[in-house]
């Protein structure tokens, strides 16, 4: 019976290490990467770091980084970006040991003298945020004025942050502010700030339909297993009742029988 049974049941673990190459475990942890400072887009020579985080694991030296779809050396929980420069832009992800790979992070570099920053560009109603008007090397900032969609918002002598708590539709809009930086008045970029009702769709895992294929494959796989298992058996007795019929046919008439040789 034994015999039998190795085949498939072979054909079925190999199978299944192919479905879950890490050690059999149906993973489908999702790390996620945050920036801190939270800003985005941030300006040049700026400093920032980046974690991937995932709640229970602490997997040290395990972590791979990913930018612009190149794998960095950085193996890390966190990665230093010190002095950025335009070529850090990009999208960055990263996978923990035994996780699936992150959503991508967008990091926008910009080379300006005035940059409104917002602490989240998606923001959920309810919630609280900062927008801030940052300058190239933090020089000072004078006579800040904080604009959205076009419209005078606030004015400050000194540099200061908006910040706008429990967030409803209205605070949607493009921002941006003007200040002067020794003597020269300047204008930052523009910076859509979205506020939802609800997270939008895509927060769910694309990984979803995993839960489901991977049960359905190990019962279809188990299916063909057992399958496998009734046919081999079934053959075989086929064959030992052929042998034997051919056997007890063969003591009584000596002529072959045409039915014998269909298999
Ligand atoms: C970023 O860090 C470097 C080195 O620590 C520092 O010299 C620089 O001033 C920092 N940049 C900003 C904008 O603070
Ligand atoms: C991650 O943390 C959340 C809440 O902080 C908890 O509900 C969840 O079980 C944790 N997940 C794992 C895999 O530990
Ligand atoms: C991680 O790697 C760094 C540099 O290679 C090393 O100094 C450190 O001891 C390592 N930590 C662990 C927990 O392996
Ligand atoms: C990554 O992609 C961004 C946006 O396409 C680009 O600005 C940046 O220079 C790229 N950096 C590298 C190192 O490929
Ligand atoms: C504005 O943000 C900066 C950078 O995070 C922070 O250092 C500063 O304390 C904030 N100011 C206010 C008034 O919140
Ligand atoms: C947030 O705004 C909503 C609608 O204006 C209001 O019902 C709710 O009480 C506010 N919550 C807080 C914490 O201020
Ligand atoms: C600074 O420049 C902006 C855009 O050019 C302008 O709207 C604003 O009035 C100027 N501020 C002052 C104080 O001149």
């Amino acid at each position: 019976m034994s015999v039998f049974l190795g085949g498939p049941a072979l054909l079925w673990t190999a199978l299944l290490l192919l479905l879950y190459p890490d050690g059999m475990s149906a993973d489908t942890r999702e790390p996620t990467v945050s920036l801190n400072p939270p800003w985005t887009p941030i300006l040049k020579e700026d400093n920032v770091t980046l974690t991937c985080k995932e709640n229970n694991s602490l997997e040290l030296n395990s972590t791979v980084w990913y930018h612009n779809k190149t794998k960095l050396g950085v193996t890390t929980l966190t990665l230093d970006i010190v002095k950025a420069q335009t070529k850090n832009s990009g999208e960055y992800r990263c996978r923990n040991k035994g996780s699936i790979l992150s959503k991508p992070v967008s990091l926008k570099v910009f080379s300006e003298w005035l940059l409104i920053q917002a602490s989240t560009e998606m923001v959920l109603e309810g919630e609280s945020f900062l927008i801030r008007c940052h300058s190239w090397r933090n020089l000072n900032v004078k006579r800040v004025t904080y604009y959205r969609n076009g419209k005078f918002l606030r004015f400050w002598y000194d540099n200061y942050n908006i910040t706008i708590n429990n967030a409803t539709e209205t605070d949607s809009g493009t921002y941006y502010c003007t200040g002067w930086i020794s003597k020269q008045n300047h204008t930052s970029n523009f910076l859509n700030i979205v506020v939802r009702k609800d997270s939008p769709p895509e927060h769910q895992s694309k990984y979803h339909w995993l839960q489901f294929v991977i049960p359905s494959l190990v019962v279809l796989l188990f299916a063909v297993d057992t399958g496998l298992f009734i046919s081999t058996q079934q053959q075989l007795t086929l064959l030992l009742k052929i042998k034997t019929t051919r056997r007890s046919r063969n003591l009584m008439d000596p002529r072959p029988k045409p039915d014998a040789k269909k298999n």
